[in-house]
């Protein structure tokens, strides 16, 4: 099954102005491509809020620092244009590097805040070159509805400061995380890990849930982020930027429920985030 593709601004406005004259309701999924299951559940949901579905699968050059995997990030946009044909989207948007950057593009939008946090202390150039990509496309496609998992929940995060500072009139909506059946939440960058690893990798799922139980059960927080970080050397994993339990709206520490317990570390080579929820 073949799927329309636009490569361009004018392309993509062209699709998306025939749909709004016949009265129909747009969705757009943003995506880097190297597209699993997590990525069918995007668009499933994208589905369930529009009639047509867009998915833009774009390796955004500006979301990566020098010395980042931007070159070995997987693509291969054939299987990502075969799996969105099979959830249902509409049109795939996959503009090239200079289609998205032409010469002398010169802004970036910075979000302050929530992107100081976490990722932004670990990675201090990335939700630039996030917000700064996401804020074109949602002003390329200008949908109704975007959707975005919350595997990446500070992006989610930073992605409603940006559309509500912004004044966008996008909805934004987040999805649950799509995990594998042993728990690790499905990445694109999965792929890097060794069998070893890929065995070794749900302890970062079970630390969470552990960390969940035990905030529930009122002990304290400083406690139990140490007790996740403990769990996550005692797997393996090494460079752990943190393990941080916050609340799920500022990202800034806070004593009491609600909680999101967040961390990112690295299993070898690879860099894994995930996060759970505390009501
Ligand atoms: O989550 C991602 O895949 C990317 O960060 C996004 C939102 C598509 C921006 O490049």
């Amino acid at each position: 099954m073949s799927l329309p593709t636009a490569r361009t601004v004018p392309d993509l406005r062209a699709c998306v102005a025939a749909w709004r004259a016949a009265g129909e309701r747009v969705a757009l999924v943003p995506t880097m491509g190297a597209l699993h299951a997590g990525h069918a559940s995007l668009v499933t949901l994208a589905r369930s809020r529009a009639d047509r579905v867009i998915a833009s699968v774009f390796v955004n050059p500006k979301q990566f620092a020098p010395g980042e995997d931007f070159d070995r990030y997987p693509r291969g946009e054939a299987a990502d244009a075969a799996l969105l044909a099979g959830v249902g989207c509409d049109l795939l948007y996959a503009p090239s590097p200079e289609a998205m950057y032409p010469q002398g593009f010169a802004t970036t939008v910075s979000v302050g805040g929530v992107s100081s946090v976490l990722e932004g202390e670990a990675r201090p150039t990335h939700f630039d070159g996030v917000a700064t990509v996401v804020a074109k496309l949602l002003l390329q496609a200008l949908p109704d509805v975007a959707i975005f998992g919350e595997k990446d929940f500070q992006q989610l995060a930073v992605i409603r400061a940006l559309a509500r500072d912004l004044d966008l009139t996008c909805e934004i909506v987040g999805a649950p995380i799509a995990r594998a059946e042993d728990g690790l939440a499905l990445s694109s960058r999965n792929a890097y890990l060794t069998p070893a690893e890929r065995q070794a990798a749900p302890a970062m799922q079970r630390a969470l849930v552990a960390a969940a139980q035990a905030l529930a059960r009122g002990e304290p927080v400083a406690q139990v982020e140490a007790q996740g970080r403990a769990a996550l050397q005692a797997a393996g994993f090494t460079a752990i930027d943190y393990f941080a339990v916050r609340g799920p709206v500022t990202l800034q520490p806070t004593p009491t429920a609600p909680f999101r317990i967040l961390t990112a570390a690295r299993l070898g080579t690879t860099r894994l985030i995930d996060n759970v929820g505390v009501a």
